[in-house]
């Protein structure tokens, strides 16, 4: 599958670049008010009884900030920050020795944490709940079940949908957020920031261009930016004007939305082909050639968030609003 540059996900370019741009404290975060307000009376009374902050679970599309927040809580904690994820943990007993060798108040991240195995998932309840590994060393016969205590420890888990998570895993952890879209204020905000820290200069109307089109994804804006910039500097132009921006984002084939050709695609394909819907997740995903879950987890929430696309039991049905945006007659029968 080639990399769209509005997709949510992580490239292998936004790599390294991200790292440098991920805020560190709570008050560096821009947006998210109400998870942070949240996290931050939890951290503030946790630390006054000197205890570790609850297990968190955030949840939200792809590029929001899960990541970022993560480390962020550990930075608060003033704890370290060890970070893995579901798939990467295979057997019972690599989460025994990553567990094992943790700090007291440590902060462990699991990223996509709906993906950990099963016979994992379930060295971790009394992990989380007790602070104990029950662990069943050889085989056969002299097979044998082992207590071993644990510190105090914080789970960070992140997933892109809290509905993707076993139910018992997830009544372990105390607080829950989840993370929305932002607004294009607040990414712009983002995209000055990440203008500063890249030492370049951006005129507010390029910006605001940039964040109109970022899909509510600081990931996206920020590297709609980059590739902006790289546009500009080519031209020698010192401040990014919005002129440079609209015609690098249109050669980018970003419309006015945020939309790119797969998006383009997948609503046409329902306007077109199946009379707007409703039409089922499968159905969808086969005609594009795409992942029902990619689609679920990655396309699907911008275009439910813009009201392009509405959900039904029956299916996927395209809205008035799209057929607008497309100039597509509805077929009203
Ligand atoms: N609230 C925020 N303020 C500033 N930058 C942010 C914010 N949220 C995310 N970012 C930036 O967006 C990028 C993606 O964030 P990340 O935490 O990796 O998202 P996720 O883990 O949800 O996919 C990072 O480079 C990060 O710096
Ligand atoms: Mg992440």
């Amino acid at each position: 599958m080639d990399e769209r540059i509005v997709s949510s996900e992580e490239h292998e370019e936004d790599m390294g670049v991200e790292l440098s741009l991920r805020p560190t404290t709570l008050s560096q975060y821009i947006g998210q008010h109400k998870a942070k307000e949240n996290l931050a009376i939890f951290i503030e009374a946790a630390k006054m009884r000197g205890e570790a902050l609850d297990h968190v679970l955030l949840y939200g599309p792809p590029g929001l900030g899960k990541t970022t927040l993560a480390a962020i809580i550990a930075n608060e904690m003033d704890v370290n920050f060890r970070s893995t994820s579901g798939p990467a943990i295979e057997r019972a007993g690599d989460l025994a020795a990553i567990l094992s060798s943790l700090e007291p108040g440590d902060v462990l991240f699991i990223d996509e944490v709906h993906r950990l195995p099963r016979v994992v998932e379930e060295v971790l309840y009394p992990a989380m709940e007790d602070f104990f590994l029950d662990i069943v060393i050889g085989s056969g016969p002299s097979a044998r079940s082992v207590k071993i205590d644990l510190p105090p420890f914080t789970l960070v888990g992140a997933t892109t949908r809290a509905g993707l998570l076993s139910a018992p895993l997830r009544d372990r952890f105390g607080v829950l957020s989840r993370l929305e879209f932002y607004n294009p204020e607040e990414l712009c905000d983002i995209i000055e920031r990440t203008a500063l820290i890249f030492n370049t200069s951006i005129t507010n109307e390029a910006a605001n261009e940039i964040s109109r089109r970022a899909r509510g994804t600081p990931r996206i804006a920020n590297r709609l930016l980059k590739r902006v910039r790289d546009i500009a500097q080519v031209r020698g132009e010192v401040k990014i004007s919005l002129g440079t921006t609209m015609e690098a984002l249109d050669m980018l084939q970003v419309d006015d939305v945020g939309l790119d050709h797969i998006d383009h695609k997948l609503m046409i394909e329902i306007m077109n082909n199946f009379k707007g819907g409703p039409v089922g997740l499968d159905t969808i995903a086969a005609t594009i050639g795409e992942e029902s879950q990619t689609i679920e987890d990655v396309y699907e929430p911008y275009l439910l968030q813009i009201g392009f696309l509405q959900r039904t039991s029956r299916g996927r049905v395209a809205t008035a609003k799209a057929y607008e945006h497309f100039g597509l007659a509805m077929d009203k029968s």
